[in-house]
């Protein structure tokens, strides 16, 4: 893909795409990722801290310097945020922490189901991995001969088989220097179907399933973010880089691969990149989308990188795991990234080419996407159009 020509074309389709996409999404209630109300920032020079460090007190980095507000978590991160490092939500065990939150909510049980089921086994947050029963499906180590740069890991739900074929049919194909592994919960999901059986023949066929016994309901995806990081602590300690997106998530991986290996080596090792948003708010309308009530918590939101889809430097997996155990849980798996990469005194930095509410930010000018690096939400049938058309050797824009 190294002809204008292709680009402009690419770009082109990206728009007729975009406007098929967004039609669908106007016309659907949206329940993934962009917390209304957060606004993306202009890419621009980011005074950015260069190095990870994590201080004995908390308070100052994660803004909790005036009076402390009454609600659940600014109260259990003050708490949190200054115990000695080492520490951590699971001291006193994992359930206790839940028991203790929904007594000591005042309207705890007006709190939406999801949001309840959450804070009760929020601090738990060891899982066994989910083997298929008969054996195989074990995702390989990286081997010291084959250490990937970029480590592809892709949050995706059992029941979502045809979002991960198109995946590994398209964009996620074997590549020098890439990985794709796909990250799942339990394929028994709370009130089935059981999807076991299906999930590990894939499991089997594949090697690139890494799932753990928990519930895969969206407020359970942080889970997956912290087991992925405790995994490549064992696994793949040496990984490069780690793209985490969703898996209707379309990446132009070359033009990825040519942006990380082109940045300055200090910038890329303390990576955090993709779309950003800063200011964000907690929405506050019971029953509406990403609704966080304000006795459970008040102020805003850090600056974070959109969950659709971003990039870590993979030396920040140790960090971040240690982070964790010092900021109190939250709902939303991106916003707690972000609240992790805050106490750790890094900023994460906005790259253009990074459209996770795609088509809503597209250009007028079809030519003027040359920079594209990730886009979602794209079906299964979209992201193979669209990889056809980047195979195709020449097309007009
Ligand atoms: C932690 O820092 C905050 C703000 O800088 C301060 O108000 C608080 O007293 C400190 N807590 C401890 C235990 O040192
Ligand atoms: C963690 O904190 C709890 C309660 O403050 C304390 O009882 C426990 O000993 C601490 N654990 C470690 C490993 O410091
Ligand atoms: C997350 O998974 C755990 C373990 O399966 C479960 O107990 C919990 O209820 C789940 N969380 C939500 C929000 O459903």
């Amino acid at each position: 893909m190294r002809c204008p020509k292709c680009l402009l074309c690419l770009s082109a389709l990206l728009t007729l795409l975009g406007l098929k996409v967004y039609i669908e999404w106007a016309s659907e209630p949206r329940l993934t990722k962009g917390y209304p109300g957060a606004r993306s920032t202009p890419p621009g020079p980011t005074p950015a801290s260069l190095e990870p460090t994590l201080p004995a007190n908390l308070s100052a980095r994660l803004g909790q310097t005036g009076p402390l507000p009454s609600a659940y978590w600014n109260q259990q991160q003050r708490r949190l945020g200054t115990l000695p490092i080492g520490n951590s939500t699971e001291a006193g065990g994992c359930q206790a922490w839940g028991t203790a939150a929904a007594t000591e909510i005042p309207d705890f049980a007006s709190y939406p189901e999801d949001l309840r089921r959450f804070l009760l086994s929020a601090a738990c947050r060891s899982f066994p991995q989910w083997l298929p029963a008969g054996g195989g499906g074990q995702v390989a180590s990286c081997s010291a001969t084959d250490v990937p740069y970029l480590l592809l890991a892709i949050k995706s739900e059992p029941g979502r088989f045809a979002e991960r074929q198109a995946v590994r049919e398209t964009w996620g194909h074997p590549a020098p220097g890439t990985r794709l592994l796909f990250l799942l919960g339990s394929p028994v999901g709370r009130g089935g179907p059981d999807l076991g059986s299906l999930v590990a023949w894939e499991s089997r066929r594949y090697s690139d399933l890494l799932l753990w016994d928990f519930f895969d309901v969206p407020f359970n995806q942080t889970l997956k973010d912290l087991l992925l990081l405790a995994w490549l602590g064992h696994h793949c300690p040496d990984v490069a880089f780690v793209l985490h997106a969703q898996d209707d998530a379309f990446v132009h991986v070359p033009a990825l691969l040519a942006h990380l290996r082109g940045l300055p080596p200090t910038r890329a090792r303390a990576l955090y990149l993709g779309e950003v948003f800063t200011q964000a708010k907690p929405l506050r309308k019971p029953g509406g989308p990403f609704y966080v009530p304000g006795s459970f918590f008040e102020g805003d939101y850090p600056a974070y990188a959109s969950g659709g889809g971003y990039v870590i430097a993979g030396r920040l997996a140790p960090w971040l795991l240690q982070a964790a155990a010092r900021v109190a849980p939250f709902p939303f798996d991106d916003v707690y990234t972000g609240l992790c990469f805050r106490a750790l005194g890094l900023v994460p930095r906005a790259h253009p080419g990074f459209h996770t509410a795609w088509p809503a930010d597209r250009t007028t000018d079809p030519c003027a996407l040359h920079d594209l690096l990730l886009a979602r939400p794209l079906s299964p049938q979209d992201s193979i159009r669209l990889w056809k058309r980047l195979q195709a050797p020449r097309s007009q824009c």
